[in-house]
């Protein structure tokens, strides 16, 4: 999502200027934080240094040869930003799918300019985030044919619709709405790759689109049937329409896919009277957003007719790709927040252990575990596995430890006196549970993933230049933090059900340079590969951490992918290895098992400060007078077939 949809503070905890009783709380917190973040910090960078140096200057690379050898070996491209792609020479990148692509033999051929949501339908939707690869017959090519799982995270209406963006939002229809709707969801497409080239299958009896409106998914967990799911639509609260801002994702061992969703609170208007009872428990999530104009056609978008419409959505959808008649599932157990990613992995025990960011300035890092251990050999008897669990929250503490806290109804402050009634309530109002749990509030946590092999667990913090100095804490260590950092979580022995970790920060992002942007790279990254707002990351097969961006243009270069290292004395190091055409965010970073593809979603190509439909700031990938851009998924392979970055 564009970087300003996070933008505003929801934590009462830190709302500035109003001085409630959890501000007064905070407030001790914040300056204890403060003042140990002070000595942390220096302990912090002391430890980031000693390993390279820290007196070696950003661009003395000279003694890169006396150093272990670089994990990766890509000829490294240059910061940048213009109409196009790039990709590191010897490489390839193909363009796998396009929004309005189709994908059923049935499709209508796309026309951005005659679009319906019948068309919109039946093709790819808008703004590809995450990516997820699923081997179809793992026994056999496991890396040549499978299924890819997109998420469309959102619609730019601008870009998206002609004729729009001068009347914006008289312009808006109700038949326009619906295709916004229509473009959002996700899309799952069998792919296959034949000498070096990946292929749709138009044919496939797995294609699917799940979208915003007309996917009917099932509400499981402990909040399913709560009095505060019911609707008009839906009177027993099991049943809802549609999945919403799906950002990004994962998959699971036993082959589902993952969906979060993330802003759902920009699809809502209307406005309910302060003494409502959603009203409190609206304002912590930013509802109603206004973003779109839905609700001026649809009921349930308003929150005036539906109040309990948006408690619907800002779950964990569980998808059965293999099967395209399956109801998606809204797993309730792993709460219910702006939820950034799904990335799991099964513990040492057997249990599911799924890590998830709330990606809003000041909220918070979260991890599920389940009851059940996962069952390799029957696929099926894993389908509930999350359904029971604990859902903890994380507080990043100054001596370098984790402490995950249960959010559990009737422990600690979760009670009827502060109003949870249920665990329905809890993970209804998770980010109230979690405030009340006294959570660290975070630099926007966005994707959460662990790394099998290591037992680390790499968080990506975007930004957050609403952080004041009286707000520094150890984990969250820079105010007006324009950059961003990425914290390592240990989990103790590699067993990722921990509810006592260590911490510690990889990189403070932004340009190493700069003394004002306090970053800390390994000194052997070149000038090229330290970058701005991670956002999105991925473990690939080699146990190796690629990190990709959104918000790298404060930087005055294009958002991207970097491949980073975690280990040894190039710990810390950055390589810049694709570059997205201006006005992109670099999404759904995926490698296929044996390494030798990595797809990309470059999403919302060409969304510059005012760009339109008729006035993009590119028209990547087509090029064509009157097409506008298109969100697209990119498959990149290395020309002599060796495995991504070798
Ligand atoms: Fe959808 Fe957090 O970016
Ligand atoms: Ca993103
Ligand atoms: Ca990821
Ligand atoms: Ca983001």
């Amino acid at each position: 999502m564009i970087d300003d949809s996070e933008n505003t503070t929801s934590n009462p905890r830190v709302s500035n200027g109003v001085a409630t009783i959890s501000d007064i709380v905070n407030a001790r917190l914040s300056r204890r934080g403060f003042l140990s973040g002070l000595t942390t910090l220096t302990a912090l960078s002391a430890a980031a240094c000693a390993s390279t140096e820290g007196s070696q200057s950003v661009t003395d690379i000279s003694k890169a040869e006396n150093l272990n050898a670089p994990l990766f070996t890509f000829e490294e491209i240059s910061r940048g930003s213009d109409s196009t792609h790039h990709l590191p020479s010897g490489y390839t990148g193909d363009i796998l799918l396009k929004w309005g692509d189709a994908l059923f033999p049935d499709s209508p051929e796309f026309d951005p300019h005659n679009q319906s949501e019948q068309a919109q339908l039946k093709q790819f939707g808008y703004n590809n985030d995450y990516l997820g690869y699923i081997p179809i017959k793992p026994e056999q090519n496991e890396s040549n044919r499978g299924l890819l799982c997109v998420n469309h995270e959102y619609t730019s209406t601008n870009l998206m619709l002609p004729n729009v963006a001068g009347n914006y939002p008289d312009s808006m229809t109700k038949e326009l709405c619906e295709i916004e709707l229509a473009g959002h969801g996700g899309s799952v497409v069998e792919i296959s790759e034949q000498d070096g080239q990946w292929h749709v299958d138009r044919n496939s009896k797995f294609n699917r689109r799940i979208t915003a409106h007309k996917t009917p998914m099932e509400i499981t967990g402990p909040a399913a049937g709560s009095a505060r799911l019911k609707t008009n639509e839906d009177p027993k609260g099991r049943l809802v329409a549609g999945t919403m801002n799906n950002c990004a994702g994962g998959i699971t061992p036993w082959g589902t896919w993952l969906m979060s969703e993330e802003n759902f609170n920009g699809n809502f208007l209307g406005q309910l009277p302060e003494e409502h009872s959603e009203s409190q428990n609206h304002k912590r999530y930013g509802v109603p957003g206004g973003w779109y104009q839905w609700g001026k056609f649809i009921d349930r978008y308003d929150v005036s007719k539906e109040p309990n419409e948006p408690n619907r959505f800002g779950w964990i959808v569980e998808v059965n790709p293999f099967d395209p008649t399956s109801k998606p599932k809204k797993r309730t157990a792993l709460g219910r927040f702006k939820h950034e990613g799904a990335e799991n992995i099964i513990a040492p025990n057997g249990r599911v252990v799924v890590y998830m960011g709330d990606d809003q300035r000041f909220d918070y890092v979260y991890k599920f575990v389940s009851d059940k251990a996962y069952d390799a050999s029957n696929k099926a008897a894993n389908f509930n596995l999350l359904d029971s669990g604990v859902l903890y929250v994380a507080r990043f503490d100054e001596d370098g430890s984790v402490e995950w806290m249960p959010l559990i109804y009737g422990t600690g402050p979760l009670t009827e006196e502060n109003g949870f009634a249920s665990q329905a309530d809890v993970l209804i109002e998770t980010r109230r549970a979690a405030d009340l749990l006294e959570a660290t509030p975070m630099d926007r946590p966005e994707d959460v993933e662990p790394d099998p092999n290591s037992g680390k667990v790499f968080v990506m913090l975007t930004n957050n230049h609403k952080r004041v100095d009286s707000q520094v804490n150890a984990a969250n260590p820079r105010a007006d933090n324009q950059f961003g950092h990425i914290i390592e979580i240990t989990e103790p022995d590699g067993d990722f059900t921990s509810t006592k970790s260590k911490w510690e920060i990889l990189i403070k992002c932004g340009d190493p340079s700069s003394p004002a942007h306090g970053s800390t790279w390994n000194p052997l990254t070149s000038p090229d590969g330290w970058f701005g707002s991670p956002d999105n990351c991925a473990i690939d097969p080699s146990g190796r951490l690629w990190v990709s961006t959104d918000g790298n243009n404060k930087t005055g270069a294009a958002d991207g992918l970097w491949a980073v290292e975690t280990q040894g004395p190039r710990r810390g190091t950055s390589r810049a290895f694709f570059r997205t055409p201006v006005g992109a965010e670099m999404c759904g970073p995926q490698f296929t098992p044996d390494r030798k593809t990595l797809f990309l979603a470059v999403q919302h190509p060409g969304d510059e400060d005012d760009a339109t439909f008729e006035n993009p700031a590119t028209r990547w990938p087509d090029f064509e007078a009157s097409t506008p851009p298109r969100p697209s998924v990119i498959a990149i392979r290395n020309n002599t077939g060796k495995p991504i970055g070798s």
